[in-house]
């Protein structure tokens, strides 16, 4: 009950995501972004993920899950990225090893393999990785 009236005031950003990923998809190849996008979203992710940095959670809290250009950012360059966060996200994050201390409210990633299959994460996690960097705003 209040962990699905906490989850849906963050349901909004997944217009600002479809909205944005406009920008995004005209600035690459159009069909992989859409494609992804729509994987997304029907695998439940944008209830706690948004593309852009800077969304904010329910009750003005930072969002639930990390925005994925943070996490394109965090691991830019780690070996294996791809392969370990796949396993995350098909597995479920731990709440004692949390990568996004303080920076998330959600404590934990929930198991998603229930909603994804295995291959497809690898490729959302792939296309995860290679966002481009969030747009500084102008001065
Ligand atoms: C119920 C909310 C929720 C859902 C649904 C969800 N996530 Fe997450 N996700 C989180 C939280 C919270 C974290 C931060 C985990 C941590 O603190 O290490 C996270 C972290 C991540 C990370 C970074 C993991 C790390 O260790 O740095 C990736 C990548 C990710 N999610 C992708 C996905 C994908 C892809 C989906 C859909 C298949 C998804 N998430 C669905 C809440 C969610």
């Amino acid at each position: 009950m209040s962990r699905l009236s906490r989850l849906l005031p963050s349901l909004p950003c997944a217009a600002a995501l479809a909205v944005g990923a406009g920008v995004v998809a005209s600035a690459s190849a159009a069909g992989p972004d859409e494609a992804m996008l729509k994987l997304a979203a029907n695998s439940g992710c944008i209830t706690c993920h948004g593309l852009e940095p800077g969304g904010k959670g329910p009750d003005g809290l930072a969002p639930v899950g990390p925005a994925w250009k943070d996490v394109a950012v965090k691991y830019k360059g780690v070996k294996g990225a791809q392969v370990q966060l796949t396993r995350i996200v098909l597995q479920g994050s731990s709440p004692y090893e949390s990568h996004w201390k303080g920076k998330v409210s959600g404590l934990a990633m929930p198991p998603n393999k229930v909603a994804i299959t295995e291959p497809d994460a690898k490729k959302l996690v792939g296309w995860i990785l290679a966002l481009p960097p969030a747009a500084k705003p102008k001065p």
